[in-house]
Order: C-alpha cells, then sequence, then structure tokens
C-alpha cells in the first residue's frame, strides 16, 4: 500500500498557526491625547507601532499570507517575495519564520538602514535595487524561480476583511465605545497600498456611521493627484522622504470613493509631527505618524474654528527606532535640507493655542 503525501496537510498547519498567532495577540492600544488648545476634541491614536514585527503591517501580512494559502498559491517549502519599502516587508519576514519559509524583500537600496538591519536579523534577504523603476523585474525574476509572490499593492484591499474580523476599523470603532463620541468626527490614515484607507473607508459604511474618512499625503504624491481628478494615471509630482506613504502612482488598491478628504503635509512638517509625537508621548513613531498628526491638527482647527467638538482618530504606524539614522539624525536631515525649527514651533503653537499648524492653510 502506498502513502501519497497531501500537501494540504502543510497548509492546514500553516493556517493553524496563523490562528494560534492570532490568538496570542492583543490588539493595539488606542492612545488618548489631549491638546490644551483644542478643549473640545480628543484626538486618539491607535499604537500599531505595538504589533510584535513593530507596524500596522502586520495585520497585512497575516492577511496576505492567509490569502496565499487559502487560494493554493503558497506550498511546502517554497521561497516567498514581496515589494516594499521596509515595514510590510519585516512583518512578512516575521511570519515567514513563523512558518518556516525563506523570505526575499525586494526595497529601494535607500530604504532606512534600521529596517535593513532588521530584516537581516529576521534571516530575510534583501534585494536592494537603486531605481525602484526596476522592482517589477526583479519580482519577476523570483517568480520565475518559483517563489510565491505575496503582492501587497495588488492584493491588500481584498485580502484584508473589511467587514470585521478584528480589521483596524472594526477595533478602533471598538475601542471608543464608552467614550464621550463614540463616532469619531474624522478617521486620518496614510495611503501606501491604500489598503488601509480602503478597509477603515468600506467599514464606516458597512457600519452606517457619520465618521469620515481623510487620507494625510505628502505634499504632490499621487493619492492626492488622483484622488482630485479621480484620474488613476496620475503621478506624483514630488518625491518624499516618509517612507511607507506617499507613492509615486496611483495604486491598484487605491479607493478614491471611500475617501472624503486628502491633506497634503510637507515632509518637514511631518518629521516635525514625528518628534513632536515623541516630545508628547516619550516614545518615537515613523514619519508617516508625523504625517497623520499635522493632518489630524488642521482638521481639528477647521472643528474648533467652525465652533464644533468631537473626536480624531489615527494611526501610529511603525516604530520610530527604525529612522533613527534617519528622520531622527539632524546632520541627515540637513544632508536633505530639512529645517524643523519653524515647523517644530508651529507645532507647539498650534497645540497650545489651537490655530492651524501652518500659516499657508485654511
Ligand atoms: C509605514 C507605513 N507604511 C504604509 C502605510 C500605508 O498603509 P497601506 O499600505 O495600508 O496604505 C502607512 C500608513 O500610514 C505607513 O505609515
Amino acid at each position: 500500500m502506498s502513502t501519497t503525501h497531501d500537501p494540504r496537510a502543510w497548509v492546514y498547519a500553516a493556517l493553524l498557526t496563523l490562528e494560534r498567532e492570532s490568538l496570542r495577540s492583543a490588539d493595539t492600544h488606542l492612545l488618548r491625547l489631549a491638546f490644551p488648545g483644542f478643549p473640545d476634541i480628543a484626538f486618539y491614536f491607535k499604537d500599531e507601532a505595538s504589533h510584535p514585527s513593530g507596524s500596522l503591517k502586520h495585520r497585512l501580512a497575516r492577511s496576505l499570507y492567509l490569502y496565499a494559502l487559502c487560494n493554493g498559491r503558497l506550498r511546502e517549502g517554497q521561497a516567498v517575495v514581496d515589494a516594499s519599502s521596509g515595514s510590510t516587508a519585516i512583518s512578512e519576514a516575521w511570519f515567514a519564520r513563523l512558518l518556516g519559509l525563506r523570505f526575499t524583500a525586494v526595497m529601494p537600496a535607500s530604504t532606512a538602514p534600521g529596517k535593513i538591519r532588521e530584516l537581516r536579523r529576521l534571516d530575510a534577504q534583501c534585494d536592494l535595487v537603486e531605481d525602484p523603476a526596476c522592482i517589477p523585474d526583479r519580482i519577476a525574476a523570483h517568480i520565475a524561480e518559483g517563489a510565491c509572490f505575496l503582492d501587497q499593492f495588488g492584493l491588500a484591499e481584498r485580502a484584508t476583511d473589511w467587514r470585521g474580523n478584528n480589521n483596524i476599523a472594526e477595533s478602533i470603532i471598538h475601542q471608543l465605545a464608552r467614550e464621550a463620541h463614540a463616532e469619531p468626527t474624522w478617521i486620518v490614515c496614510g495611503a501606501g497600498t491604500g489598503g488601509t484607507s480602503a478597509t477603515i473607508g468600506r467599514y464606516l459604511r458597512y457600519r452606517r456611521l457619520p465618521t469620515r474618512l481623510c487620507v494625510a499625503e505628502p505634499t504632490g504624491a499621487a493619492f492626492a493627484e488622483g484622488w482630485r481628478s479621480r484620474d488613476r494615471s496620475a503621478c506624483a509630482t514630488r518625491s518624499t522622504l516618509i517612507e511607507g506613504i506617499g507613492r509615486a502612482q496611483v495604486e491598484p488598491c487605491f479607493l478614491f470613493d471611500v475617501v472624503d478628504a486628502v491633506e497634503e503635509v510637507d515632509d518637514a512638517a511631518s518629521i516635525a509631527g514625528a518628534w513632536l509625537l515623541r516630545d508628547r508621548t516619550g516614545y518615537r513613531y515613523g514619519g508617516s505618524s508625523g504625517t497623520n498628526l499635522v493632518a489630524c491638527l488642521r482638521l481639528a482647527a477647521r472643528m474648533r474654528a467652525a465652533g464644533q467638538g468631537g473626536a480624531i482618530v489615527s494611526l501610529l504606524c511603525d516604530r520610530g527606532e527604525r529612522y533613527e539614522q534617519t528622520l531622527f539624525d539632524p546632520a541627515w536631515l540637513a544632508t536633505h535640507g530639512i529645517d524643523l525649527t519653524p515647523w517644530r514651533a508651529r507645532l507647539q503653537a498650534c497645540i497650545v493655542a489651537g490655530g492651524f499648524p501652518a500659516n499657508d492653510v485654511v
């Protein structure tokens, strides 16, 4: 009698491993910050940096592995590859190690050294490309060698269960249940793949909530350009130093119709925002968390000017330690022509007096 090897046995074991990891994990904190200039507005920041793999991409990586496994695309012993500006790769490498798989991240060579170090610590391969335009060719080469392509940019919005299953939006709304403003006026997030904004925007409608969704975007990036004109061929008019968001082109998972506003934030303001978060919370978060903070302050200033109170919720997306040699290093900032001094003063004045965080924005 011959015994046949059932390839599904490994898939089911891998699914069980992911379910166990999920059960062992706690939800992330929804931190409340108070700014004296906005006494009638409650600010909440969801600490996604506290996931075991350090960013909001922990949720996405778990979903992408589940999606690949349940679609029969990922088999025992198969190599795994994805394109990433770092945070997704770190989370995907973290799960690859859990599942006993080899992971390769195809990333721009300019990615923060702290992220590359973390990937190597997780035994991941880093395939660094000087020109980001070459990333699709590198991915194709890995697929040709048999790797499973997790494809965060192509699949983020459909791999996530937007109706619930403890997605980020469901978690936020649940955590606000006993607050004075259980239905926030705004939720603010960035767009990299567009998966997070798609999930939140859909969930707000699904739950019939009045909350509006704002995407915080580096000035001149593609989501902002495309959202205004509903043009999927729009390209960024500027590059950005903020990793994870501010894409050069409109990604397949960007859903324009679930987004109510886009706030464009200059890089220096975003970085000053990350420094302000460090001062207020005692912890470091990355540049996109600073982008979110500045967008929140602008929305709050408009609410205050209109005599409106309420709640604004946003995300602390990844750990700031990853950017110790970049965004938190004055010498690095100087070589990139960033002077934080005026922005730090403006943001400080804003949180104290409740005005707009920039002279030019109303
Ligand atoms: C580091 C980082 N990566 C990615 C994103 C965007 O998430 P998504 O890929 O779901 O659009 C963010 C969002 O703010 C982020 O901070």
